[in-house]
């Protein structure tokens, strides 16, 4: 399925075309496809349809509620991992007994928050969260389902900032030592442990490290049913990857093939954390050239979104296709850069892309995760509208920030 396609040498996003899009909003706008978002949910929800299931959206991918709503509508429960998130989850309607939530620093407001509010599960990083949480699920006088976040100590074989699941890594408890944690909890009258989760990693493009993570995980798990502790719930990640250049990324039924026979034998419910694959692909940014100019080394095309609505290049050097919205033949090597003082403030370096100038429109596609969730204020930049187009019909997310937005909450 490709949502962005040319036709009529416009590019379109489903039914509408990006230029309607810039007109009626303006730029810089991330635009949504509804059909990819649902496309892509159904896809990983099939491929493990065979057995209990729960996939917990990851928020911090894409916390649009809007975005959430979509994914609520189709049974999604949601990863959080702050308050804030939780406010967003609750907001878009996710039910709390889907939601759960990781972090390796949960403030005490935070823990009694979701405590209050009662979700699935907290996925727990560290002996003295587990006893933090304990103590406050005592003060408020309920039980705190948990699972322990444990490391596997596997290379995820992606990105080195994106790569969770290494004891060099803060992350989770080496699974040496979850053991005697869960053993532990039997002790703690306020917490009830639930299931075990781990997550190795984002962008994943083998399944082979989370299936070797999974056999570590699925062993213990077995060991601690073997004790008479009856998990009810297996959290398997690292985060399947998606195409951003020329990555074949295995997808959710290989995954599936090696992964279901060993949930089926602990006899749990198999919980997803899934952002990157199920927003990735469905939303684009799309900006308009200011300006181009040469100078004796290179040639740049100077966009109106700069790293603060985007920050994955800057930040991974990460690449992101770039089109032109009106379909040229004629390339050139170009940098694509935006407004910001940084020089780290670039879209494409060197790049072969169709030619650019001023006042076209250009598309940075697969910014539908991490974008706009990543963006932020700097240089006393508005942030970005947000736009979900389905079928014919484009309506706005959320609305491009004002000025008046900028100095909200500061005093004089
Ligand atoms: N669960 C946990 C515990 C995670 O740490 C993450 C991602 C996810 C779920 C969702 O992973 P996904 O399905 O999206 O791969 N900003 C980076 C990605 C950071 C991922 C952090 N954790 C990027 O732009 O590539």
């Amino acid at each position: 399925m490709e949502s962005f396609y040319y036709d009529n040498q416009t590019l379109c996003c489903e039914g509408v075309k990006l230029s309607d899009i810039a007109r009626q909003f303006d730029t810089p706008t991330f635009v949504y496809s509804q059909a990819q978002i649902e496309h892509n949910f159904r896809t990983l929800d099939a491929a493990f349809g065979n057995i209990p299931h729960v996939i917990c959206y990851s928020l911090k991918a894409n916390s649009n509620l809007s975005v959430g709503r979509i994914l609520a509508s189709l049974g999604a429960g949601a990863d959080i991992v702050s308050g804030g998130e939780l406010f967003k989850a609750l907001k878009i309607g996710i039910d709390p007994q889907r939601i759960v939530y990781a972090s390796v620093g949960k403030s005490p407001a935070e823990i009694e928050y979701a405590l209050r509010a009662h979700i699935l599960m907290f996925n727990v990083e560290s002996r003295a969260e587990l006893e933090t949480i304990n103590r406050i699920a005592a003060d408020i006088g309920v039980v705190a389902p948990v699972a322990l976040r444990v490391n596997p100590n596997i290379d995820a074989k992606t990105h080195p900032y994106i790569t969770t699941g290494m004891t060099k890594y803060k992350f989770g408890i080496p699974v040496d030592e979850a053991l005697d944690l869960y053993r532990l909890t039997r002790t703690l009258t306020n917490v009830a442990a639930k299931g075990i989760q781990m997550h190795i990693g984002s962008q994943l493009v083998s399944v082979n490290p989370i299936v070797q993570a999974a056999t570590r995980i699925v062993e213990l798990a077995l060991q601690l049913q073997g004790e008479e502790m009856p998990l009810e719930y297996i959290n398997i990640g690292g985060g399947l990857g998606i195409r951003y250049k020329d990555e074949t990324p295995e997808g959710p039924e290989v995954l599936a093939e090696k992964i279901v026979p060993m949930i089926k034998e602990t006899g749990c419910t198999l919980v997803m954390e899934p952002g990157r694959f199920i927003v990735g692909n469905a939303g684009a940014l799309l900006t308009r050239v200011l300006y181009t100019k040469q100078n004796p080394a290179k040639k740049f095309v100077i966009v109106d979104a700069g790293m603060n609505d985007l920050i994955r290049p800057s930040l991974y050097d990460a690449y992101h296709p770039i089109l032109n919205v009106a379909e040229v033949e004629e390339t050139e090597q170009v940098d694509v850069v935006g407004p910001i003082c940084e020089s780290g403030d670039f879209f494409a370096h060197e790049r072969e892309l169709p030619r650019f100038a001023s006042g076209d429109l250009m598309l940075i596609k697969c910014a539908g995760a991490y974008g706009f969730s990543m963006s932020s204020n700097y240089n006393a930049r508005l942030r970005a509208a947000e736009v979900i187009v389905s079928g014919d019909t484009p309506r706005l997310a959320r609305r491009r920030e004002t000025y008046e937005d900028l100095v909200r909450g500061e005093e004089l």
